[in-house]
Order: structure tokens, then C-alpha cells, then sequence
């Protein structure tokens, strides 16, 4: 080898002195950045984010039921142009994949929801804002007027207050309306009894020891306005930070039925869907109703323990509702060939929950714009290697192209 040849070796850049963003560039998959939000977060919230309810069952399934499903790929087809894009209720999204909503997004960073509607905007893909948000609708609208906003609603006791949501959402420009319908009571979250964990958090002996241990979070946090559900003010009317997840959890109502369906139905005008673990028969009868969409999750496996993976949904709720209805799924979904692999059994997108947040626990917005971009190359990625080159492609021929392992 000539020294010329050897020089042409030779990477002498320095590091980025900026730690953060150097860790970011170092993560390349998910489990990555998750790996680096662990050491950024206090260990409560980390568990509060990561656990499940009850015994984890349905947690620990949901990753596994995806990953279940092996690729068969056609030989040979001309991938040059393959082509992630898509149309979600007859909107372009860059890929189908989206953000799905988050409850108290600020306490993981404190850029928070904005950061994730920024991020999903950029990126040309849907943003799920949660009723239970710590930025309100109208605020979120105002920063991200351009990003494709979808609002999730959970049913409140008050029927007052949820068509006051329904009504603010609506004229605030959002464009789907999500119902979440798993919540009739409050899951019990293992992880967080244990810890001792509360929203909002309270300064204890354990949370003083946490501040020692990463003084970055809490100083953060202590420099940011106080942590607050926006969307909703406390019935005392000391304001929305009046509430914490346990009382304001108790306002949500076990009875709703379908007829406060057919009610909500009928004061939204856009897109309606609803969100849970919702089986073959249920979603025939929420078409009936009128409804557009089903959003199939078991809350990331935080609500029912042991529910059935919402990926084992897709191809039977597909297969009864038909074409004509919209079909989501989320819970468990960390990478693009899993993404691909709900297209190929009937969905027109799937969701990430987790997995956007450690991104922002991360980086903040480049974090979340980390995990599009990762995501999205996955996807893209794994069409290409299979034979495909559009999204109605791989769900068209989802049947020949997935097998059982
Ligand atoms: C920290 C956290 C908070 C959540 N808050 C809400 C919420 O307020 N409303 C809702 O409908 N779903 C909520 N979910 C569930 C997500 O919308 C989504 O169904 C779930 O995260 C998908 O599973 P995954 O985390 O495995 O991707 C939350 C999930 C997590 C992890």
C-alpha cells in the first residue's frame, strides 16, 4: 500500500463536543435510543414508560406476536422506485406509520408534545394528541398548524366536558378523532406501585436520591412551567394541575356504551375512530354505526393484562369489516419491518407509542425526528428487500408475502 493509499484510510474528525447529539448520532435502532433515554430518565418514569399492567403479560406479548411473522419475498422485481407513501382518510402521509397519543408527554421531556408534532410534521406523518396531554389542543394547533393533528378523547362521567373537548377539538383543526375506549377503570401498573410512583410526581426520599443521579432531568424540569393535564381543569377549579392521574383517572366513565358512540358520532364531523382492543365483531358493529376506523391496541399492554397482541387483529377485523373501513394498529412496535408487517396483514398504518418517547427522552425533537427517520428507513428497506414497491402492493399481497415462523 502506498502512504497515499493508507492517508486516504485515515479518520482523524474529532467527536462532536456536543454529548447529546453524539449520543443520537451513535443510535442506530430504537432499542438504542431506548437504551439511552434509560440512563437519562429517573428510574420511576423510565418504569412508568416502559411497564405494563399487572403481571406484563400483554406487554411482553405484543413485541413477540410481531416478530412472529417471517418475510417471504418475490424474486427479482424492479425495486428502483419503491415508494413508502399513502393516504390516511384521503390525506398524504409520507409513510404509514404515525405517533399515537401520550399521556403527560412533558414530564418525559420538557419540549414534550410539541416536540412530537414538530417532529411528526417534518417527517409527513400523523400525530395522536392525548386528552390527557400537558400542552392543550389549542396550543399544540398554534405550534404545529401544518403537522396532521388527530385528537384522542377518552369519555368523561361529565358528558359536558367530553362534548366541550369533541367541540374544542373540532374548531381547533383537528382532523380525526380518536375515541379510547379501554380505560372503563384505572390499570394497575405494577411497576409504579412498587415504586411509589404519582402524577405528578412528588418530591420524596427516593425522588431526592433520583436527583442525584440525573441532575440534568430534574433540573430541566424545575426550570419548566408546572407539569399540568391542559385540557381539562380540576373540578375544584384550582386549575388542571388540581388533578392527578389517580382522580382525574376516576373521571373517566366505566358505562359508556354505544349509544354515547352514536352521540359523539353525531357532533364530529371529520373521521371518527375508535381506540382499543377491539375484535372482529365489535368493529363490524362500529362501521354500522358509522364510525370510519378502528385503532386496534391494548394500550401498549398497559390497560387489560393479558389481552389478546393487536397485530393478532388486523387480518380477522380485515376480513370482516372489508376495504372500506380504516384499520390501525398499535402496541409493540419498534421497527419498520414490524410496521410492514401490519400493512401486509391489512392495516393501513400502524402506530408507535414508546418508541417516539424514547426518542424525546433521548434528544428532545431530534430525538423523535431520530426514531421517524430510523423507522422509516426500515420500512423502506424491508419493501424493497421483499420485492415490493408501494404500500397497497404489500397489503395486496400480504397473503403470499408473510408466513407464520
Ligand atoms: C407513557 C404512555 C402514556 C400513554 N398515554 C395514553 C393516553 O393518554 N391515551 C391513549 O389513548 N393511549 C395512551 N397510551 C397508549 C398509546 O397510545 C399506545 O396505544 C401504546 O403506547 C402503543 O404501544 P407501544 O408503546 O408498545 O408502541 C400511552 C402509552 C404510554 C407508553
Amino acid at each position: 500500500m502506498k502512504a497515499a493509499d493508507v492517508l486516504e484510510l485515515v479518520d482523524l474528525s474529532l467527536p462532536d463536543p456536543n454529548g447529546r447529539r453524539r449520543r443520537l448520532a451513535s443510535a442506530h435502532t430504537v432499542e438504542d435510543l431506548e437504551r439511552i433515554a434509560r440512563r437519562a430518565l429517573p428510574r420511576s418514569v423510565y418504569d412508568y414508560v416502559a411497564g405494563g399492567a399487572e403481571e406484563e403479560r400483554s406487554l411482553s406479548n405484543n413485541g413477540a406476536a410481531i416478530r412472529r411473522w417471517r418475510f417471504a419475498p418475490t424474486a427479482l422485481a424492479d425495486v428502483t422506485n419503491a415508494d413508502s407513501r399513502t393516504s390516511l382518510f384521503g390525506h398524504d402521509a409520507r409513510a404509514p406509520f404515525g405517533f399515537a397519543p401520550t399521556g403527560y408527554t412533558r414530564m418525559i421531556d420538557t419540549t414534550g408534545e410539541p416536540a412530537v408534532a414538530a417532529a411528526a410534521g417534518a417527517a409527513g406523518i400523523p400525530y395522536v394528541l392525548s386528552t390527557m396531554a400537558t400542552t392543550s389542543l389549542e396550543d399544540l394547533a398554534t405550534l404545529s398548524p401544518s403537522t396532521d393533528r388527530w385528537f384522542q378523547l377518552y369519555v368523561w362521567k361529565d358528558r359536558g366536558l367530553t362534548r366541550e373537548l369533541v367541540d374544542r377539538a373540532q374548531l381547533a383543526g383537528y382532523r380525526v378523532l380518536e375515541v379510547a375506549i379501554d380505560t372503563a377503570v384505572a390499570a394497575l401498573r405494577t411497576r409504579d406501585v412498587k415504586s411509589g410512583f404519582t402524577i405528578p410526581p412528588r418530591l420524596t426520599l427516593r425522588s431526592v436520591f433520583d436527583i442525584g443521579t440525573r441532575p440534568r432531568y430534574w433540573w430541566a424540569m424545575l426550570r419548566s412551567p408546572a407539569l399540568q393535564f391542559a385540557n381539562v381543569s380540576s373540578p375544584s377549579g384550582s386549575g388542571a394541575s388540581g388533578y392527578s392521574i389517580a382522580n382525574i383517572t376516576q373521571q373517566f366513565d366505566p358505562g359508556v356504551t354505544w349509544s354515547d358512540l352514536e352521540e359523539i358520532r353525531s357532533h364530529w364531523h371529520g373521521p371518527l375512530v375508535l381506540k382499543g382492543p377491539i375484535g372482529p365483531a365489535d368493529a363490524l358493529r362500529a362501521r354500522d354505526l358509522g364510525i370510519d376506523g378502528v385503532h386496534l391496541s391494548n394500550h401498549g399492554g398497559r390497560q387489560l393484562d393479558r389481552a389478546v397482541a393487536p397485530i393478532d387483529l388486523v387480518r380477522p377485523v380485515r376480513e370482516s369489516v372489508g376495504p372500506g373501513m380504516s384499520v390501525f394498529v398499535d402496541s409493540g412496535f419498534t421497527h419498520g419491518a414490524d410496521v410492514a408487517t401490519a400493512i401486509a396483514l391489512g392495516a393501513d398504518a400502524a402506530f408507535l407509542g414508546r418508541a417516539y418517547l424514547w426518542g424525546l427522552a433521548a434528544g428532545g425533537r431530534p430525538g423523535v425526528d431520530r426514531v421517524a427517520r430510523i423507522v422509516h428507513q426500515e420500512l423502506l428497506r424491508t419493501m424493497q428487500l421483499l420485492g415490493v414497491s408501494t404500500i397497497d402492493e404489500l397489503r395486496g399481497r400480504g397473503h403470499e408475502l408473510l408466513a407464520l415462523a
